[in-house]
């Protein structure tokens, strides 16, 4: 049995575009972030290690830009597809035992994709995802029909691919240079290599045409669904002559007795981060009974959050956090507080908002007895 979700993968994306027409397709936007990037996201979601990014000769800087912050290998690619492959597969680390390899034109690519190819492969040096040819097929030759194709036992390949390394890259060397397969599956048949069908998905439909863009902007914001939690959290006030909120220290008569460094703003938003993406409360992942977390910075548990969330293909959209108290005043640290949680979620300035209240003398915040904070955070989540 192979190991689960261990792979190398390979991004087509030295192409030029020249049907979708304008600017070389990988590199326009798509719901504001370039096609190569949606691709590139999708596989390091979905576990790629490494991620080989082939870009077109002279491209590496607008690759570079256009992944700015995510982990990959630049390789510069060829003229034709196959040799943007094949040039990609010579970075394939010899420990990978399976290689994908998928187009930067298909956008919306997932881990359950992968998950299906990955389970095929156990019996197969390929797999690939396949869609039924639902059209009538016809030949034509000078704007006239020459004959209708039978369409039974044809199907439409997709990309992922996935391979076995050994076989992929004995099929391509074994490719004549002047062989122009138009997917890798085909350099495998051609070896005489065992090809396994997945269901393939029409959300893996590549973008070729100006009309694509359009449609793939439909499915873009299809993809991710709002998701929006809530969290709360009080301290008592203890000694100290300061109390740390929003990972600022704001001086104060009292400190706020706590396990960790009792930001209460900060705790407050870790457990609206974990509910929106449904993992629990901040006592599940930090125990408050676990010693290294005595006097921690809770920004830590923020950034652990914001972590747990990416790796589920998610982003955080915006947090508002209120903090209840009489005393301190908040407002002077306002400022400091938001670009602090800004920061911490890399999130820009205006996605971030940090308010106070009182309880105008009533209550346990209203005696002065300790601070209370709630926190609202709305993510954006793979569907
Ligand atoms: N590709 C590549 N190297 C090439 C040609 C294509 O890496 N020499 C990549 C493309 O960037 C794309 C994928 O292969 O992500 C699928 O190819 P296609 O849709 O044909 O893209 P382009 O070749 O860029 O487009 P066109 O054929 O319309 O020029
Ligand atoms: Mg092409």
């Amino acid at each position: 049995m192979l190991a689960p979700l261990r792979f190398a993968a390979v991004l087509a994306a030295a192409g030029s575009g020249s049907r979708a027409g304008g600017a070389p397709k990988q590199f326009r936007p798509l719901a504001g972030k370039p096609l190569v990037r949606w691709s590139a996201e999708g596989l390091l979601n979905a576990g790629a290690d490494p991620l080989i990014v082939v870009g077109p000769p002279g491209g590496r800087a607008e690759i570079e830009a256009a992944l700015a912050g995510l982990t990959f290998a630049w390789v510069e690619g060829g003229a034709r597809r196959c040799d943007s492959v094949r040039a990609g597969l010579a970075a394939v680390p010899a420990e990978a035992e399976v290689v994908l390899i998928h187009d930067a034109a298909r956008p919306f690519v997932t881990r359950a994709h992968i998950d299906a190819l990955l389970a095929a492969l156990e019996s197969a040096d390929g797999a690939l995802p396949v869609l039924p040819v639902a059209d009538t097929l016809k030949r034509a030759s000078g704007g006239r029909v020459a004959a209708t194709v039978a369409r039974a036992g044809l199907w439409r390949a997709q990309t992922p691919q996935a391979f076995r390394r050994d076989a992929l890259l004995r099929a391509y060397a074994a490719l004549p240079l002047e062989a122009e397969p138009t997917d890798d599956a085909e350099v495998v048949e051609r070896a005489g290599g065992r090809v396994a069908l997945v269901p393939g998905d029409a959300r893996l439909m590549k973008v070729t045409y100006p009309e694509d863009f359009e449609l793939a902007e439909r499915l873009a914001g299809a993809a991710f669904v709002t998701r929006t939690g809530m969290g709360f959290d009080a301290h008592r006030f203890g000694p100290g002559d300061a109390v740390t909120i929003c990972g600022v220290r704001a001086p104060h008569t009292h400190g706020l007795l706590g396990h960790s460094d009792a930001d209460v703003g900060l705790h407050a938003l870790t457990d609206a981060l974990f509910g929106a993406a449904g993992l629990g409360d901040i006592g599940d992942w930090f125990p408050p009974g676990d010693p290294q977390w005595r006097g921690a910075d809770s920004g830590l548990f923020v950034t652990r959050a914001v972590q747990a969330i990416a790796e589920r293909g998610g982003r955080v959209v915006n947090v508002d956090i209120t903090i209840v108290g009489e005393q301190p005043r908040v407002k002077p640290w306002r400022e400091a507080m938001r670009a602090r949680v800004a920061e911490l979620i890399g999130l820009p300035l205006d996605r971030v908002s940090v308010k106070a209240t009182t309880t105008e003398g009533m209550g346990f915040t209203g005696r002065q007895e300790g601070l209370a904070a709630q926190a609202i955070a709305t993510l954006e989540m793979p569907r």
